[in-house]
């Protein structure tokens, strides 16, 4: 068992990442275009529903990432939620490449940014507002539409991706 008291003003980042990763989340990869119509996307399951009137969500990007000045400057993106047979497409997102999006389908939604084919939800969000978070920024989406295909999910908890059982 790992305890860390919780008045250590210098939390061991190692543990602290480990005990956050006791919370089991879905994964969604985030896609955007720069200025130049460049395509950019990275996986996240840092994802949350905020409100539904109106129609919100959040998320949370390293202040360090390469593609970090795109999704703060950028007008819209969107989040594609994975289903349980894209982990490879996590993994992809997840690594720094030239060019992650080749070989994969996807749609433009109505802004333009790139909606992932096969993913169990879609959320195209207007860029709406930004709040400072420690090492990583704080975005909020407005949501402008969207569309879902229940079917299982991929899932991550413990630094490992995981399915639910059926
Ligand atoms: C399951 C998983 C979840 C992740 N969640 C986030 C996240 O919420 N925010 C973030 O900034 N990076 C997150 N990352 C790391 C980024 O995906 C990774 O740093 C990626 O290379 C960034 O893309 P870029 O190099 O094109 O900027 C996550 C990685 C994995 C594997």
């Amino acid at each position: 068992m790992t305890t860390e008291r919780l008045s250590n003003p210098n939390l061991n980042p190692a543990m602290l990442r480990q005990a956050f990763g006791s919370f089991a989340t879905g994964v969604t990869v985030v896609t955007a275009c720069d200025a130049d119509g460049r395509l950019v996307g990275l996986t996240a399951n840092s994802f949350s529903a905020v409100s539904l009137n109106p129609a919100l969500v959040l998320w949370c990007i390293s202040l360090t990432t390469p593609s970090f000045a795109v999704f703060r400057d950028c007008r819209h993106y969107a989040i594609n939620v994975l289903s349980a047979d894209q982990e490879d497409i996590s993994n992809r997102f997840a690594n720094p490449s030239p060019d992650k999006f080749a070989g994969i389908d996807w749609t433009p939604g109505a802004s333009g940014v790139p909606m992932l084919d096969g993913c169990i939800a879609n959320f195209e969000c207007r860029n709406a507002h930004q709040y400072p978070g420690g090492d990583h920024l704080i975005l909020v989406g407005q949501v402008e539409s969207y569309r879902v295909e229940m079917d299982a999910p991929l899932l991550f908890f413990g630094s490992r991706y995981a399915g639910l059982q059926p």
